[in-house]
């Protein structure tokens, strides 16, 4: 049977570098597996007041989840960290307390930037938050993609054989991953 991936970008941009390798990776899906964008954009600031009486937004977005047979997290980074975004979206689905829909998932991450360390500092702080989530994220091969705006198009498509070759084998090995725990 068909496994099903999501893909939880960290960015909110229109045309963004994120949803530029979350394009070429819908496309270029290992077989038997499907990717779906996760949509993280209406996801209303986390408040711990609201558990128990959640906004509509974070039932859908956990029910969402607990759909899925893995995660991949294509990032950009901010500030050395994480954009706000996507913590928000991991701080949501880990709670009420007890609930986390995180827990047990495979995963696996995927950094970008325009700078030569392709978000080194984003990869690793969101390697510590989905560590604690219990996420099971593949360890190896790691995926950092420097100068992203040389590797694309006019229109923003990946463009770039090695980085394409990357991407192709990173996607085999997270598949691996996704069977091996299954
Ligand atoms: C608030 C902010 C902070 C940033 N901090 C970093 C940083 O620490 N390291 C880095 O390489 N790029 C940094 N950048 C540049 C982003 O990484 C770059 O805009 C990103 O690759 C765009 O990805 P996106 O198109 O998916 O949003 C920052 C950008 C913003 C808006």
């Amino acid at each position: 049977m068909s496994k099903t991936i999501g893909i939880v970008t960290g960015s909110l941009r229109k045309n963004s570098f994120s949803g530029s390798i979350a394009d070429y990776v819908l496309s270029h899906a290992p077989e038997g597996y499907g990717f779906k964008i996760i949509d993280i954009s209406a996801l209303p600031v986390y408040n711990q007041d609201y558990d128990g009486a959640d906004p509509k937004e974070y039932t859908v977005f956990r029910d969402e989840i607990k759909t899925l047979d893995g995660v991949l997290f294509i990032t950009p980074e901010h500030n050395r960290s994480i954009p706000a975004a996507l913590k928000n979206a991991l701080d949501i689905g880990s709670r009420p307390y007890g609930q986390n829909v995180w827990d047990g998932k495979p995963g696996a991450v995927i950094s970008q930037s325009p700078g030569g360390m392709g978000g080194f500092g984003a990869n690793h702080h969101l390697r510590q938050v989905l560590a604690f989530l219990n996420v099971l994220t593949l360890a190896q091969p790691e995926a950092y993609i420097g100068s992203y705006h040389t590797l694309i198009d006019e229109n923003g498509a990946l463009n770039n054989k090695d980085t394409q070759n990357l991407i192709d084998g990173f996607l085999a090995a997270f598949a691996a991953w996704v069977e091996k725990l299954s």
